[in-house]
């Protein structure tokens, strides 16, 4: 089993009454790889991410992890699968501060989940689980706003917290949903470098319409259209596939 993939799913269909939201998708992703899931709105990328992660029901399919064949996880068991995700908008809660925030990704220890979990902690526990999330912080370059409400924080460090958050329980798989969505030019060249260095430490599955972070963080892609993949491969040949450039990239060319 030592070559088998970090995540392997096949035949992965959801369907929302009748509309096929995904059809038999198969993707395979490695230790340490970034593979980009790319497609045009509607294509099925962010249920891809909720089938996932427990939050759409899953019509058919399997998943494995480390060659190992598992059920279609519920939320609460994603983190002992060591599956993290960010959502396609930020969703961090206003009033909480940044570190607060951060704990809250780690809901491991709470059947409810959430802020009851991370107050209902032992003392000790709580010390280990705000190391954790200050070092979640570091690595997004944010430890030094640890104690500001995420109210105050400019959009694009909202975009950087929301990561953090998502790596406080020390996925070995990350969710990217849209982490360049709404950023200007300069934090895009940020949040490609951030994610280029997420996976010395973890694989990445990365949601993002923004082809040049896309190009420049991916090993490969899978690009769907209506819910069906039509493309994988690397990033130079997906680019020049023709399926491709006329679902996708040349709506934006
Ligand atoms: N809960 C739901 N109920 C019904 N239809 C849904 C639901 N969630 C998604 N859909 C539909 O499934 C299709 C895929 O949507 P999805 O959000 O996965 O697309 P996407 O690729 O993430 O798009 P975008 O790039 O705009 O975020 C769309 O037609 C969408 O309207
Ligand atoms: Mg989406």
């Amino acid at each position: 089993m030592s070559n088998a993939n970090l995540l392997s799913i096949k035949s992965l269909s959801v369907s929302f009454g009748g509309l096929k939201a995904l059809s038999n998708v198969n993707l395979e992703l490695n230790e340490n790889e970034v593979v980009g899931l790319i497609g045009p709105n509607g294509a099925g990328k962010t249920t891809f991410f909720n089938a996932l992660s427990g939050l759409t029901e899953v019509q058919s399919g399997t998943l494995s992890i480390n060659g190992k064949s598992h059920k279609w996880p519920k939320p609460h068991q994603l983190i002992d699968l060591g599956i993290s995700r960010t959502l396609q908008g930020v969703g961090l809660f206003p009033e909480l501060t940044v570190l607060e925030n951060v704990m809250i990704g780690d809901n491991k220890s709470s059947k409810s989940g959430l802020i009851s979990g991370a107050l209902g902690l032992s003392l000790k526990d709580e010390k280990k689980l705000r190391q954790r999330a200050l070092t979640a912080l570091e690595r997004v370059y944010a430890s030094g706003i640890a104690d500001q409400r995420a109210d105050s924080l400019p959009y694009p460090v909202t975009k950087r917290v929301a990561i953090a958050r998502a790596l406080v329980s020390e996925p070995k798989i990350l969710l990217l949903d849209e982490p360049a969505g709404g950023l200007g030019a300069q934090d895009i060249e940020w949040m490609n470098s951030l994610i280029h260095n997420l996976a010395t430490q973890c694989s990445v599955i990365l949601v993002e319409h923004h082809m040049d972070v896309v190009m420049s963080v991916c090993d490969r892609l899978y690009v769907l259209n209506f819910g069906e993949v039509i493309s994988s491969g690397d990033v130079e040949n997906v680019r020049r596939d023709p399926a491709v450039v006329e679902a996708y990239l040349g709506v934006n060319n």
